[in-house]
């Protein structure tokens, strides 16, 4: 059995926190005039499997472009983190990358590796998982929601963080605070610490256009996947057909919305409430912001972060950036 970090342990109360914190987002942002809802609450259980689907997906390139960056350049990457590296991941997903990097990093130059998630179940089987592909490797699973808090505990050797974040989830935070969350990496990290970000590069909008309109409509199940958890976690009486998925690009934002759009006019009810939507009024469920690479320097720069290196694929797709603080 995987034991937590002891100050971090999420109590067993963590999934009714969540669900409290699910009820006020829903009634705050479906209450509001623009109606809202946070991405993350794309990723319960059939959210996190079908997002993994869309990672297959021929039409969503960013997974296996990130993945490709990473397979051919690990070593490249790894040997400018130095000879000792504790690897922190905010978010730690499947950590099919990070496995990768901690493989290439070896029990000789890597301390530990500390995955940080809010969802408990999910994190102890990551770790669970990387300690039986890697026996060797320390891990300290921390529960935490890491957009309120980094509680890293300190390091038993000087070893350098790495706090690794992948998968180009920076862009789903609006800029101030993808500003605010790289500047918490930076603070954790500390002195001479290092933050490797993973970001999805603007390009072809047709491109992005279809990378979130995927033909066999995964996207859309994925996107409406919210509706079916509010039925189910808030007493919801929505009829998920009754909406539709909407996903476009503004190019001047650099940014990918992705809408559930109400095809009539109706009432719904969830969480106790009702939330009246007219005819084609929309609940925003996403934005993915995609950077250049100044966009990017621009937004490290305001972190208090100066880029230090950069590697990019051939098709210029996808970029894995190494931070520094300035
Ligand atoms: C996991 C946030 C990187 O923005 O591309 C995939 C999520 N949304 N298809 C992205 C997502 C629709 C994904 N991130």
């Amino acid at each position: 059995m995987m034991t937590l970090h002891e100050n971090t342990d999420c109590p067993p109360s963590s999934v009714s926190v969540t669900r409290q914190r699910f009820t006020r987002e829903v009634i705050a942002g479906l209450g509001a005039e623009r109606k809202t809802l946070s991405p993350k609450w794309l990723y319960d259980r059939a959210g996190s499997a079908l997002f993994d689907s869309i990672c297959e997906l021929p039409e969503y390139y960013v997974t296996r472009a990130e993945l490709s960056i990473v397979e051919r350049k690990r070593g490249e990457i790894a040997a400018t983190w130095g000879p000792r590296v504790r690897v922190v991941e905010p978010g730690a997903g499947s950590g099919t990358k990070t496995r990768l990097f901690l493989g290439e990093l070896g029990a000789a130059r890597c301390s530990s590796y500390v995955p940080m998630d809010i969802a408990r179940e999910h994190l102890a089987m990551t770790a669970v998982r990387m300690r039986s592909e890697l026996p060797w490797l320390h891990i300290v699973p921390i529960c935490a929601d890491f957009t309120l808090e980094l509680p890293l505990p300190p390091s038993d050797d000087n070893a350098r963080n790495v706090v690794y974040f992948p998968g180009s989830t920076i862009g789903n935070f609006e800029p101030p605070e993808a500003e605010q969350l790289l500047t918490h990496f930076r603070v954790a990290a500390g002195m001479g610490g290092l933050i490797v970000l993973g970001i999805d590069l603007r390009k072809e909008p047709s491109r992005i256009h279809a990378a979130y309109n995927d033909a066999a409509g995964v996207t859309a199940a994925f996107n409406k996947n919210v509706l079916v958890r509010m039925n189910r976690e808030l007493h919801g009486n929505i009829d998920v057909d009754s909406f539709s998925h909407y996903a476009f690009y503004e190019p001047r934002k650099g940014c990918i919305e992705m809408h559930l759009v109400s095809r009539k006019r109706q009432t719904i009810s969830v969480a106790g409430r009702s939330f009246s939507f007219a005819e084609g009024e929309s609940i925003r469920t996403e934005c993915s912001y995609k950077y250049d690479l100044p966009s990017a320097e621009r937004l490290a720069h305001k972190a208090g972060l100066t880029l230090v290196d950069a590697w990019i694929d051939d098709e210029r797709t996808f970029a894995v950036l190494e931070l520094q603080a300035a």
